[in-house]
């Protein structure tokens, strides 16, 4: 079932020591640039590294897009060496104290990614802005951790090649460890990759039979067609079981977000798209599974909170004690999983049809995506049109090589010019 390669993650056992669990992971705190620090996931990581103490962990970098207010307030808490905030006009407005460097060149990102004092870089940038900085760190042997989908869905061909290629340099070095696993240097931070990562850490990649993805079906699950067609900004804000960013609630709401989970799913785990499953699992507890030759489950289970899947990230192989609430399970409810139902929420397959068209198509799903969620927010765009906007763009502008990053930045241009103003198509022909 396999593509080729292998990556499923795997770590030395036998001869691990015992561990204290509040003891340092490293000789030297690990030089951190956070991307997108002021976001949802962002502040979740800062929480995290605050958590995980100094002695492990030293911010040096952080950026963000435009929120001027709470990088300022980051910063005077945190104090980087580096700070970068994209629209110049809040850069201006940004309180910079003492001691902290502001960059205020458009490749700030970049520059940060490949610093010396810089071992692990935290994607938590919404778009494509990331994908340079994440390819500049992996070339300079920078560890990644990624939230950001984007990445993954329009650059998993530009992406995943540089990190097999980082590993197989240190297999070749003879050392064995587990930067030798490509998932060593591309660490996924989304809760359904890493309870995958989870799952398979220690298992040989060939007794994969299926990957299951768990969906939690977002506010919407029991609607029926005619009441989908009038979902309000404000119903698919209301997220039932996440809080996460306005851009990822959405996704979640048309389930769009699953599509592009399975997208990530197939580049992280170099597995074929036929043998990623979505299940809905509307508790949010069990947050993915992966089902082997011998027909056994491996779930993970938690309560939905990113703080634990970005811990994992940030400090694998080791675990750690955390900020994040603990699970009780005598607390819950019996776990429940239904079908997912693919004629209301076409977006999975959507997500699938562009992955078998080629890299152009899935870039121009999530470029499309971005203004299509855009428009929905702004009133412009009812809610099934989200999905169909996004399927007319893959159908438009699928075809054609996979692209290098200027052609992707290209394409990023014309999809969006487009889509701004594209008239919603009347059928769902992609289907
Ligand atoms: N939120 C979740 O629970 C969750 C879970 C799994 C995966 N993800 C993924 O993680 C990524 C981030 O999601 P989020 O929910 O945290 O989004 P968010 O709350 O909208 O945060 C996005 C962050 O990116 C920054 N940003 C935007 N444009 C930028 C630019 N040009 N340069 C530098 N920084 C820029 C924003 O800065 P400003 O705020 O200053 O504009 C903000 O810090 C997305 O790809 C999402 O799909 C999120």
């Amino acid at each position: 079932m396999a593509r080729g390669g292998g990556a499923a993650a795997g770590v030395p056992r036998d001869d691990d020591p015992p561990r204290d669990v509040d003891a340092p992971l490293h000789d030297a705190p690990l030089g951190v640039a956070l991307l997108g620090s002021t976001g949802s996931i962002g502040t979740q990581a800062l929480d995290v590294l605050r958590s995980a103490g100094p002695e492990r962990f030293r911010v040096v970098a952080l950026a963000a897009g435009r929120d001027a207010a709470t990088l300022g307030a980051q910063l005077h808490e945190v104090r980087p060496l580096v700070a970068a905030l994209a629209d110049p006009a809040a850069a201006a407005a940004l309180d910079v104290p003492p001691g902290v460097t502001l960059d205020r060149d458009p490749d700030a990102m970049e520059r940060f990614a490949t610093r010396d004092d810089v071992d692990l870089v935290v994607v938590a940038t919404g778009g494509i802005v990331s994908l340079r900085p994440v390819i500049a760190a992996l070339r300079a042997g920078k560890v990644v951790a990624t939230a950001n989908k984007e990445t993954l869905v329009a650059g998993g061909h530009l992406v995943m090649p540089l990190a097999a290629a980082r590993a197989a340099e240190r297999r070749a070095q003879g050392v064995t460890d587990p930067l030798g696993d490509p998932l060593g240097w591309v660490r996924p931070i989304d809760s359904e990759h890493s309870a995958l990562w989870q799952c398979l850490v220690g298992e040989r990649h060939a007794d994969i039979q299926r990957l299951i993805l768990t969906a939690s079906g977002g506010p919407f699950r029991t609607w029926d067609a005619a009441r989908l067609a009038a979902v309000t900004p404000r119903d698919a804000l209301a997220h039932p079981t996440w809080d996460m960013g306005a851009k990822i609630t959405i996704d979640s709401a048309t389930l769009l977000n699953k599509g592009l989970e399975v997208i990530e799913a197939c580049w992280l785990y170099d597995v074929a798209i036929d043998s990623i499953d979505v299940l809905v699992h509307p508790q949010s507890l069990v947050h993915s599974m992966v089902e082997f030759v011998d027909g056994s489950l491996k779930a993970q289970l938690g309560l939905p909170d990113m703080r634990i899947p970005i811990q994992y990230a940030l400090t694998w192989p080791t675990r750690i004690a955390g900020p994040a609430p603990r699970l009780d399970l005598l607390t819950q409810d019996a776990l429940r999983f239904e079908a997912l139902d693919d004629a209301r929420f076409p977006a999975v397959d959507l997500a699938r049809t562009a992955f078998a068209a080629g890299p152009r198509a899935t870039a121009a799903l999530i470029c499309a995506d971005e203004v299509a969620v855009a428009r929905f927010l702004d009133g412009t765009l009812s809610f099934p049109a989200i999905t169909d906007l996004v399927a007319a763009a893959v159908t438009r502008f699928g075809d054609g090589a996979p692209p290098d990053v200027p052609a992707l930045t290209e394409l990023d241009r014309e999809v969006r010019a487009w889509a701004a103003t594209a008239d919603v198509p009347e059928s769902r022909t992609w289907a």
